[in-house]
């Protein structure tokens, strides 16, 4: 009974063309308003539902990724689905106020919805030259905070959040030397998030513990390698505790600091790896179920994999040429084939490249995106929440943030650009302000500066 009425609505459907005033493309999709799609059976469930703000960013969604073939948008709840099995042949259409579905037409599919995707960046002012910056919950409010590493103030900077996305002022932890890399993680099993940083100068880890009350003990100190840039906190043994592994930039070493179980991490293991990392990420690179680790040898333009041998000790790096200088690395599957992949931003080459994963933990050749000037950070996150991960760059030479959006296969747009405050050095993919978009906070070491791009 209702396919007659799905054919009539396919013979009246509405084809319409808007122009973008920021952009000359146009957008083509058939429109059935006041209907949605009803699956016969479970195999046409949207693979992404996502929250938008209207109708024509629903569109944008859905033709900016190769997998989309339908959508329906749903007024009410500012929800766009996206189906990719959707066709005459295992949908049906059932009225349905405040909702619209639309079908993708032959050869109109677009690039980037997104330049209207985020608003004008607030700034905070933080500390001198923040560097390393990351967002989390540290007072246990549910709230997402932002922690920037303030590396000539040799401080660290924590910014509590209203819960409306906006940030109170820093309270400033000194330190008395200068973090460089920084992650928040409970550490000791208090459940409250303690800080980590990469301290250059010193050659330290520095542990902060949350004193339980959302402030922050004085560090405890632990000898990392000569001048640590980035850490990563991780299980390295299976053991269920968090380990710490990092980038020892002056001893062209990542080393591997074991947690005791309570927090205190006695024992630390070196690893050789190329001229000078910068940047370090762990992820399960063999699906072995144990974490392995990669490095961004920024002097030798090469990432260095150490896959994990078991109990937390590590084999001798493998290492897969990159752009010139890699200064950050990212860790996820950006091919929808369950391997995670490798992603590099390439100080000096205004690129960002890419290592897939055969599966095993070895890597294909790079294949590589020009991005903005002088990138200095990369961070890989679904950010348009399509199930697809896409790439955030901090382009310290043009001010700006990177979006590469995924469209869907492991390829990806060019970047879509968001300004930021000057040279930013980091950037950090978090839902500041529980909308159920993701925001991007950004550490600037130019201007003093962390900013916030809330999503639309
Ligand atoms: C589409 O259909 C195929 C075959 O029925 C199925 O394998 C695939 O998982 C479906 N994709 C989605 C996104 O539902
Ligand atoms: C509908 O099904 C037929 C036969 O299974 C197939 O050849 C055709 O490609 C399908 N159409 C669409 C739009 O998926
Ligand atoms: C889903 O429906 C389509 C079209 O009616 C049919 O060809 C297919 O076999 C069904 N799949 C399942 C898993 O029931
Ligand atoms: C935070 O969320 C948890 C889990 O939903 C809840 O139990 C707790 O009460 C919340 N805390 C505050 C301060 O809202
Ligand atoms: C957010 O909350 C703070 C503290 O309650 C308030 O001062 C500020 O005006 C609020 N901002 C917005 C945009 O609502
Ligand atoms: C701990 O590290 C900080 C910064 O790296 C340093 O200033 C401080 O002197 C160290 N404390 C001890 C006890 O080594
Ligand atoms: C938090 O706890 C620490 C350690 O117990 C204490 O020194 C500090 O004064 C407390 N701060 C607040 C704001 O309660
Ligand atoms: C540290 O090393 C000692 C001696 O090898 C070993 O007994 C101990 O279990 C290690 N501790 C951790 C946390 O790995
Ligand atoms: C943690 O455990 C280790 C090894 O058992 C021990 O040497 C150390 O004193 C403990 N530290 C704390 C703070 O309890
Ligand atoms: C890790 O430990 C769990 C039990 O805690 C075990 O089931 C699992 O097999 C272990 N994984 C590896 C890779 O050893
Ligand atoms: C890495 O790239 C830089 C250019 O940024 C170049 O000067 C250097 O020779 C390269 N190093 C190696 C080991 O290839
Ligand atoms: C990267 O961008 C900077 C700033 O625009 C420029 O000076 C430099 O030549 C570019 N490098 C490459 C390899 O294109």
């Amino acid at each position: 009974m209702l396919y007659p009425r799905f054919s009539v609505m396919l013979f009246m459907c509405l084809f319409i063309a808007q122009s973008i005033a920021q952009d000359t493309r146009s957008l083509q999709m058939s429109i059935m308003d006041g209907y949605q799609f009803q699956c016969v059976n479970t195999t046409c469930l949207p693979f992404a539902t996502v929250s938008v703000s209207d109708i024509r960013d629903c569109q944008f969604m859905c033709l900016s990724n190769e997998r989309c073939r339908a959508a329906t948008f749903h007024q009410s709840i500012s929800a766009c689905e996206l189906f990719a099995n959707a066709s005459s042949n295992v949908t049906l259409m059932f009225p349905q106020v405040q909702t619209t579905a639309m079908l993708v037409m032959p050869d109109t599919r677009t690039r980037s919805y997104s330049y209207t995707m985020f608003e004008v960046a607030i700034t905070y002012s933080v500390g001198y030259v923040p560097i390393p910056v990351f967002v989390t919950d540290t007072n246990n409010d549910n709230k997402s905070d932002i922690v920037v590493g303030n590396y000539n103030s040799n401080s660290i900077g924590v910014l509590l959040n209203y819960g409306n996305g906006t940030f109170a002022h820093q309270v400033e932890y000194y330190i008395g030397a200068y973090p460089f890399g920084l992650a928040v993680r409970d550490i000791n099993g208090d459940n409250k998030p303690d800080i980590i940083a990469a301290i250059q100068n010193t050659g330290y880890i520095n542990i902060l513990l949350n004193a339980g009350n959302g402030t922050f003990l004085p560090p405890t100190n632990y000898t990392s390698g000569t001048s640590p840039l980035s850490v990563v906190v991780a299980d390295f043994n299976n053991d269920s505790q968090p380990d710490i592994a990092a980038a020892n930039s002056g001893s062209y070493t990542v080393s591997v600091l074991l947690n005791a179980g309570n927090g205190s991490f006695p024992n630390k293991t070196s690893y050789s790896v190329s001229t000078t990392p910068r940047s370090i990420a762990a992820a399960d690179l063999n699906g072995d179920g144990k974490i392995d680790l990669v490095a961004a040898n920024s002097g030798a333009n090469n990432t260095g994999v150490l896959i994990n041998s078991g109990s937390g000790s590590f084999l001798s790096q493998v290492t897969y040429p990159v752009g010139q200088t890699p200064y950050s690395v990212a860790i996820a599957d950006l091919n929808h084939d369950n391997y995670p992949d490798i992603i590099t931003a390439n100080y000096n080459s205004n690129t960002t490249s890419i290592l897939f994963n055969t599966g095993s933990g070895s890597f294909l050749s790079q294949v590589t995106y020009a991005v903005g000037a002088l990138p200095y950070f990369v961070a890989a996150v679904d950010i348009n929440k399509d199930q697809n991960i896409d790439i955030i760059v901090a382009n310290s030479g043009s001010n700006n943030v990177g979006v590469l959006f995924n469209t869907g296969t492991g390829s990806f747009e060019s970047q879509v650009t968001y300004s930021v405050g000057n040279d930013p050095h980091s950037v950090f993919v978090s839902d500041v302000n529980y909308d159920g978009k993701l925001d991007i906070v950004t550490a600037n070491s130019g201007s003093n500066t962390v900013s916030v791009l809330l999503c639309k």
